[in-house]
């Protein structure tokens, strides 16, 4: 049976896009942000998936105010890096895998979540700078990924609690696929930030750092908070963060197995207008 080995956390600020694909990354703005996640490249290499799951947002790329699914699955065969308004970012497509997404949404809709399945879909920087930032610059990525997409752009959005029994489904769809796969989740998305209105460039670092000490020790608990907290204390963008909460349920622990390994944890403020956290934890 297909197994989830670990999960991972990441923010997806475009900018860090632009670094990396303008070969700005040794300007001194972005050397503490990329030491951060040497570990993570190196570590992915040791711990080379079979596939990502990859929960993240779109930002009315591929989805726009006339359709707004709240959960959508990616079940194509490859998704085309976006055009964001300066032209597509120079990565390789990605690659899907229809058939263990075909398999997650069949068992994930029969246990009461609703998704929309989607069979053709441009893939924005909230996908694809997660995977330059654990992956480097590689030809091609190095496996398939399925897309898995959350509204946290449009309101309403979903509560940080369905997102947690949520992922508590996704673990039981992946582990009754019968192949021997080696599947990472990953959450994507946040720290605190807002791009907008009155508080545009609100940060809260000290926020921001309990939120991983809380996703970490009790992710339950943390799933009770009410999305307007993430509005007040992280800021509009900062109810990205519930999507973190979907890659945490899928972990073993939250189904009775042992508490996952904390392998690596970054903070990092700021980057363009976003606090940057990152995680890794690993199944046991
Ligand atoms: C920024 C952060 C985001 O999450 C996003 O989607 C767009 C911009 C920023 O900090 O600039
Ligand atoms: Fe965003």
């Amino acid at each position: 049976m297909a197994r989830i080995t670990a999960s991972v956390y990441t923010s997806h600020v475009p900018a860090i896009g632009a670094a990396i694909d303008l070969g700005k990354t040794t300007e001194p703005y972005w050397v503490p942000l990329f030491k951060g996640y040497e570990f993570s490249k190196q570590w992915m290499k040791e711990h080379q998936p079979d596939v990502i799951f990859l929960v993240y947002n779109d930002h009315a790329t591929a989805f726009s105010l006339e359709i707004i699914p709240t959960f959508a699955i990616g079940t194509a065969a490859e998704f085309m890096p976006a055009d964001e308004g300066y032209g597509a970012r120079p990565v390789p497509k990605v690659i899907g895998h229809p058939d263990l997404a075909s398999h997650i949404a069949q068992s994930v809709i029969q246990d009461d979540f609703d998704l929309t399945i989607v069979n053709k879909m441009d893939v924005d920087h909230g996908l694809t700078v997660p995977l330059s930032l654990m992956c480097g610059q590689p030809q091609a990525w190095p496996c398939p990924v399925i897309p898995f997409a959350v509204n946290v752009v449009q309101y309403p959005v979903p509560s940080g609690r369905r997102c947690f029994m949520l992922g508590q489904a996704i673990r039981r769809a992946i582990e009754s696929y019968d192949a021997p796969l080696n599947v990472q989740i990953w959450g994507t998305g946040g720290m605190s930030h807002q791009l907008q209105g009155p508080r545009a460039g609100l940060i809260n670092a000290a926020w921001d750092n309990r939120f991983l000490d809380r996703l970490i020790a009790d992710p339950e608990d943390l799933s009770k908070m009410p999305h307007i907290d993430y509005v007040r204390e992280a800021g509009s963008e900062g109810i990205e963060l519930v999507m973190w909460l979907i890659a945490r349920g899928a972990m073993a622990d939250v189904a009775g197995g042992p508490k996952p390994k904390v392998a690596h944890r970054f903070f990092h403020v700021p980057a363009s207008n976003t606090a940057v956290g990152h995680l890794i934890l690993e199944n046991t």
